[in-house]
């Protein structure tokens, strides 16, 4: 076949459409340029080098509170139920710790503020043994503060929680984290009552941590929550000990909180949320506050565990339900029989409804898991023990339920009392019987109470979860 080479029209037209081409895809390259600029990455501001911590102006550091000539600056109670108070300007001399006050009558009775810090043991005369007296703590003037202190006192800044307890009830996971903590950050958030659901607050983070009766080696637990708690929540917070304590008390010179949260237990024992609850941490609970106050903690912790703090259950997803088993702790154990027939009934609502089961021995989990676990877990199960702790990290939502189970007649408001402070349903559970607040049971521990005999009624449970998980919810969340 013969083609005819191209005519001058021809090249004249392929040379247009070309140079066309060009400009158009330059001008295509250059559109995409303008209109969509290419957002340059996000990186979370941190206030990075050395260099700009380093201040221009020499200066002194604040390490004195100075009078001089003037009257002593007085402390203040700000915040005060037995044995949780919030104190500005606390002195310190000698391991005796003073409250300057020219209006002794503001000023919460000492024992409801501070005790002799000793192992704890039932009964009225241990009780008043307990009393503290003024090689403990005392109010004084702003005259015989002079007398005592001269003209000014060394500062301790920031706010310090300060717990004057006895090892006794801190090495625990519960104790720590549900209890000593919990009362702390629930007594010192009352001071914002704001704080959203995210946790967003304008408290300053506390700067320190003060055991005076007991060694550093005596706070962690033997699962390690404790630490990981603390240093996910307040990664910068500094701790001193028994010895620290004896180390200022031996100096014999003036020391000043700026401010403390200071807790107690045996001064906070003879408030009536501890004897309506038995827990310490339940007296705080008239003081103001937000509901989301516990979100702050929260949120660190489990973001720590890389969650977010939109995971978890809400209404619409997949429920999550999670049976936490003692059955090889031989102690507080159901009934075998009981267990198997009630991992029978979870598995069966699984299969039926498509719900998530599962069936844990917490100790098989790293710490991390757990708490991924439970940040994830709708229906959280199991007898009256520490595994329950980890509600701590569940999202609050309105069918978010735990689940304990106990020996017939058998209460302790722990885990009760925990849940719903958090906004968490819970139920209590005697083999068929079934209770919730504000039907609950007197406090009682029955023989049988941390027996291998706890029965349980399999089907009971498996048609409340079904209740709690098909319930339908008018609020959204
Ligand atoms: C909470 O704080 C975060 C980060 O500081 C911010 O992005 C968010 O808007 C705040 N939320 C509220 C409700 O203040
Ligand atoms: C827990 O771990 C032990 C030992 O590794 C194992 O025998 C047991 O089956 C595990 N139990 C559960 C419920 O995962």
């Amino acid at each position: 076949m013969n083609i005819a080479p191209p005519t001058r029209r021809e090249l004249v037209l392929v040379a247009v459409l070309f140079l066309s081409i060009l400009y158009y895809s330059n001008l295509q390259l250059r559109n995409a340029l303008i209109v969509t600029p290419v957002s340059p990455p996000v990186i979370p501001h941190r206030p990075a080098p050395v260099d700009s911590l380093v201040e221009k102006t020499p200066r002194v550091y604040d390490t004195r509170l100075s009078w001089g000539d003037d009257a002593v600056p007085a402390s203040k109670v700000l915040s005060h139920v037995p044995g949780w108070s919030i104190i500005d300007r606390l002195y310190l001399l000698g391991g005796v710790v003073y409250i300057v006050s020219d209006d002794p009558e503001s000023v919460p009775d000492t024992s409801t503020m501070y005790s002799k810090g000793i192992h704890i043991l039932p009964g009225k005369e241990h009780e008043d043994s307990r009393l503290p007296g003024d090689e403990d703590i005392r109010i004084v003037s702003t005259a015989e503060a002079k007398k005592l202190f001269g003209t000014g006192a060394s500062v301790i800044d920031g706010v310090t929680y300060f717990v004057n307890d006895h090892p006794q009830f801190i090495r625990h996971y519960y104790h720590w984290s549900a209890e000593l903590y919990f009362g702390f950050w629930r007594t010192y958030s009352s001071l914002d009552p704001s704080i959203s659901t995210e946790g967003n607050t304008t408290l300053p983070q506390p700067r320190h941590m003060f055991f005076n009766r007991l060694d550093a080696f005596r706070w962690r637990d033997p699962t390690d929550m404790n630490q990981l708690v603390l240093r996910s929540s307040f990664p910068d917070v500094t701790m001193e000990f028994i010895d620290d304590w004896d180390d200022r008390a031996k100096m014999n010179v003036p020391f000043v909180f700026d401010r403390v949260v200071l807790a107690d237990r045996s001064a906070a024992m003879i408030s009536y949320n501890y004897k309506r609850y038995q827990r310490t941490a339940a007296a705080p609970f008239a003081l103001p506050g937000s509901f989301n106050w516990w979100m702050t903690i929260r949120n660190s912790v489990i973001q720590m565990a890389g969650m977010d703090i939109e995971d978890g259950s809400s209404t619409s997803d997949k429920p999550v339900i999670t049976y936490v088993s003692r059955q090889a702790w031989g102690r507080r154990t159901l009934i075998p029989e009981h267990h198997d027939r009630l991992v029978k009934e979870l598995y069966r609502l699984r299969d039926t409804y498509g719900w998530e089961v599962n069936v844990v021995l917490m100790e098989n989990f790293s710490r991390m898991e757990q708490i991924q676990l439970s940040v994830r877990t709708t229906v959280l199960l199991g007898v009256h023990g520490n595994g329950l702790t980890n509600l701590l990290w569940m999202r609050p939502t309105p069918r978010t339920t735990v689940i304990e189970i106990f020996y017939p007649e058998g209460f302790a408001h722990d885990y009760e009392y925990t849940a719903r402070s958090l906004g968490i349903t819970h139920y209590g559970f005697w083999d068929s019987a079934s209770f919730t607040s504000p039907n609950t049971p007197v406090n009682y521990y029955p023989d049988e109470f941390q027996g291998d005999k706890i029965p349980i009624d399999a089907e009971a449970v498996g048609r409340l979860i079904y209740d709690r998980l098909t319930l339908s919810l008018e609020v959204d969340d």
